[in-house]
Formats: structure tokens, C-alpha cells, sequence
């Protein structure tokens, strides 16, 4: 999951570490990092991590050694956002067609890309396939495993209970569930769900212990001041970067 976690350089923080460090202690197979971005023009969101060269080598090194600590495997999720690059963080954006984003009354935080030329666009790569979404039971990730799909995937969950998989393996029947969000605004129930998740990464990051009777308007506007204080140090950081 994209943590935002990221410190002042876009490297791996400490409390990224300590969060994978969490992961790792509880058991997880295969810890799939969040978005890295491979350029930093074009993010997700404002606390992103960027790997363009060997700057932070050192620090992503550790990151990996953290999330592999427990005997899992860690793999780095590379990313270019394309459209889905928030207007706050100011920066030009591109994507396969000139077509914005429309989620409603929210649309006007992603501004309308420009189209990628040809020479732009990678070839798409075929590889095996995860399946991800309310995955929180045991029976359920057996299930989609079992059905022929390489991985199951559990974000959520596991934002919650760290050590799920081994809970698993000891035959607890934990079933980690966040507060339910019964807004009639599904795009604001959304933003609210993926806030109350990151309200507990950081709080593992933070060696604390999950909180998932967060109340999501809370967990909503901590995060908007977050992400709000996180662009406009990525702006300064851009800014830094170019007149270097
Ligand atoms: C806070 C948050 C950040 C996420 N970041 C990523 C990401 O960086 N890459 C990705 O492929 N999916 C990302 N997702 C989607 C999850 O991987 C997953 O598909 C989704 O949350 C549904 O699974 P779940 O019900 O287990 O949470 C993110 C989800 C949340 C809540």
C-alpha cells in the first residue's frame, strides 16, 4: 500500500521502516511494497517515494532488509501514475490520452493530462496475477490461492494486524476490521476509508498499535492536513531539485 511515508528527500523514513518491520515480525510470505515512483514529476501523493538513481541506495537497501527480516520475500512496487497525479503537487501531467479523471465532485484534484506520445508508452508486460480486495479471511485467500491466482493480496487487513499471517498459521480466527464508513458520498467514503488505513501505517510506523476504531471523519482530516503539509514540502523539494 502507498504509505506517504516518505521523509524530506522521498527516501525511505525511518517510520517507513519500523512499518515493515512490523510486516515483516508478523509473518507475511510476500510483503509487495507501495508505489515507488520511478519519476518524480509524476506522483500519487505528496509523501511518495521516488527511486530514480542510486542517491539513496543505501536507504532503500534497509528498507528491504526490514521487510525481509521475517524470511518473506519483498518486492518493490514500481510506479508512474499517468492521470492520477494530484493538482496540489503542481507538475505537469501525462498519461496514455488527454482523458481526466471523473470521480464527481472530486475531480477537479486531478487535472486533466496531456497525451503521451507513442515513444512514451512502455510495451505491457504479461505476468502472473494477485488478486486484491476485502481479503480478511483465511478460508477467502486459501480460496482465491487455490482457484489458480498467484497471489492473494491483503492491504487493509494487514494495515490493522500486522502479524495476520501468523495469527493464521496458529489457527486464530482473526478477521481485522476497520470502523464501517456508511456515507451516502461514496467518493468521500472512499478517501475516508483509504485515510483511516494510512492513520494505521503510520501509527505501526510509529511502533504504536493499530487503531481501527478510528473514527473516519477524524482519520479524513488528518490526512488532508498531512497530504496538504506533505505537498508543499514536495513542491519546495521540486523547486530545490530544479534550480540545482
Ligand atoms: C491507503 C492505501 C494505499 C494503497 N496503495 C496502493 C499501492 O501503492 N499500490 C497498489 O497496487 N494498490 C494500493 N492500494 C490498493 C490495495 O493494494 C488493495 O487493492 C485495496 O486496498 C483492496 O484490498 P483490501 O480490501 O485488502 O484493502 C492501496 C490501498 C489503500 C487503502
Amino acid at each position: 500500500m502507498e504509505e506517504n511515508m516518505a521523509d524530506g528527500d522521498h527516501a525511505p523514513s525511518a517510520g517507513l521502516l519500523r512499518l515493515y518491520a512490523a510486516w515483516a515480525e508478523g509473518g507475511a510470505g510476500l510483503i509487495v511494497t507501495g508505489n515507488v515512483m520511478v519519476d518524480a514529476r509524476a506522483m500519487t501523493g505528496p509523501g511518495g517515494v521516488v527511486l530514480e538513481d542510486d542517491r539513496h541506495l543505501d536507504r532503500f537497501r534497509a528498507w528491504a532488509a526490514a521487510g525481509r527480516a521475517g524470511g518473506a520475500q519483498m518486492w518493490m512496487q514500481i510506479n508512474h501514475p499517468g492521470r492520477q497525479m494530484p493538482a496540489a503537487l503542481g507538475q505537469q501531467t501525462l498519461a496514455p490520452s488527454a482523458v481526466a479523471i471523473d470521480i464527481g465532485s472530486l475531480s477537479k484534484r486531478f487535472p486533466r493530462p496531456r497525451e503521451m506520445t507513442a515513444a512514451d508508452i512502455a510495451a505491457v508486460a504479461t505476468m502472473p496475477l494477485m488478486v486484491t480486495g476485502g481479503i480478511r479471511r483465511r478460508e477467502v485467500a486459501e480460496k482465491v490461492v487455490g482457484s489458480g491466482i498467484a497471489m492473494a493480496g491483503i492491504a487493509t487487513a494487514l494495515a490493522i494486524a500486522p502479524d495476520l499471517p501468523r495469527h493464521w498459521r496458529l489457527g486464530r480466527p482473526d478477521v481485522p476490521t476497520l470502523r464501517p464508513i456508511a456515507w451516502q458520498n461514496k467518493q468521500l467514503a472512499s478517501s475516508a476509508h483509504m485515510a483511516a488505513v494510512r492513520y494505521q501505517m503510520v501509527r505501526l510506523g510509529r511502533r504504536r498499535p493499530a487503531a481501527p476504531g478510528v473514527p473516519p471523519a477524524w482519520a479524513l482530516l488528518v490526512s488532508q492536513a498531512d497530504a496538504r503539509c506533505r505537498a508543499r514540502r514536495y513542491r519546495r523539494w521540486m523547486e530545490k531539485r530544479a534550480a540545482a
